[in-house]
């Protein structure tokens, strides 16, 4: 088994927030596989990404079923890496998956039945190599399938093992309340909640991220940088080999000549800080103590390697703040 760098100093160059008011401890910048992981990129890039967070500390892995393309993809890669160099590592690495977005074909392949989630589950373990997860979510709401199903199916995963903790994604603010009832009464701890947040969209701080600090629940924001939008990828146009070239979730014509006019005006104040934007993008959600960690997507070491600099000044004067809110 390949050990690629075990004198690296890891656990020196992050810093790590506890989970809620779990014991679980997480690092402040976690990397996801939604994009860049897939059958269709370079393996070795991939390899090297991975090596290079896990070497300087990034012990979250964040995955779900049908991340690719194609669907389940992401899961395989991750599962040759660890198998070819991480299984060693496996009791420093947390690991997620998630289910309840289209995954496979007809009824059970997709939102939140038992059926689905067992069957999501079983095959993400096999893909990844892996006897359990550490974090497993519900990956969105479903308002057809019986809240308590979904619950209890997550109850049942965590007593059978499969998982070590349970969390959801993108779930409105009265339903994840709910959701967590249902967990306590069963004496499953919610342990995470994960939603969309950055600088481009502050929607969690009207209820979300109150909630998860009264209800002693994590939070992790997904695309930090607004998939790449909050960094310098766009300011003179669109690159080749851009995230927007090739992926259907983040479309040309979002850069609207006010989007552009505002990221120019955030780079601008990056730089006065001393920051790149896409540092300044992180720094800004972990400068409240809600935010347990970001998971930021790379399609490079270089951009994973700025990324992690983000941790180096967080704090943001009044006036900052008031001019980020009218920008
Ligand atoms: N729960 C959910 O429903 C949900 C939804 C979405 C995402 N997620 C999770 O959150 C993770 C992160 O989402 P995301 O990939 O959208 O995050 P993001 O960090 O907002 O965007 C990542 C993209 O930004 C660009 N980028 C990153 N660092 C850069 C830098 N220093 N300079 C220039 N460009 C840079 C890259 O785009 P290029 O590819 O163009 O280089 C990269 O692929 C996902 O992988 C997934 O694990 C969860």
């Amino acid at each position: 088994m390949e050990n690629y760098c075990l004198t690296a100093p890891r656990y020196k160059e992050m810093g790590y927030r506890r989970c809620g008011s779990s014991g679980l401890l997480l690092p402040e910048i976690s990397l996801g596989f939604w994009h860049n992981f897939g059958a269709n990129d370079d393996y070795e890039v991939c390899k090297s990404i991975v090596h290079y967070a896990f070497d300087h500390g990034v012990t979250y892995f964040d995955l779900a079923n049908n991340y690719g393309p194609p669907y389940g993809s992401a899961e395989e890669t991750f599962g040759r890496i660890f198998m070819e160099s991480l299984r060693a590592h496996r009791d420093e690495l947390i690991i997620a998956t998630k289910a309840g977005h289209d995954m496979w074909p007809g009824p059970y392949g997709e939102w939140s039945s038992r059926k689905s989630l067992i069957a999501s589950l079983d095959q993400s373990l096999k893909r990844m190599k892996l006897d359990y997860v550490d974090i497993f979510y519900s990956h969105r709401p479903d308002f057809q399938t019986p809240l308590e199903e979904t619950m209890e199916t997550l109850v049942d995963i965590v007593r059978q093992g499969k998982a070590l903790y349970v969390g959801i994604s993108k779930y409105p603010a009265e339903m994840a309340a709910r959701a967590y009832d249902y967990l306590a009464s069963r004496h499953v701890r919610p342990l995470v909640y994960q939603g969309r947040y950055s600088m481009l969209n502050r929607e969690p701080e009207e209820d979300i991220l109150p909630q998860c600090a009264e209800r002693g629940v994590g939070f992790v924001a997904f695309s930090p940088l607004a998939q790449g939008l909050l960094t310098d990828r766009y300011l003179r146009g669109i690159p080749d080999g851009s995230r927007m070239t090739k992926s259907r979730f983040l479309r040309p014509d979002v850069l609207t000549d006010e989007l552009m006019r505002c990221l120019r005006h955030l780079n601008e104040m990056a730089a006065r800080r001393g920051q790149t934007l896409a540092e300044m993008a992180l720094a800004w959600c972990l400068r409240r103590p809600e935010v347990t960690s970001v998971i930021v997507g790379a399609s490079s070491v270089a951009q994973l390697e700025k990324n992690l600099q983000a941790r180096k000044n967080i704090v943001f004067t009044p006036e900052e703040e008031e001019q980020l809110l009218n920008s």
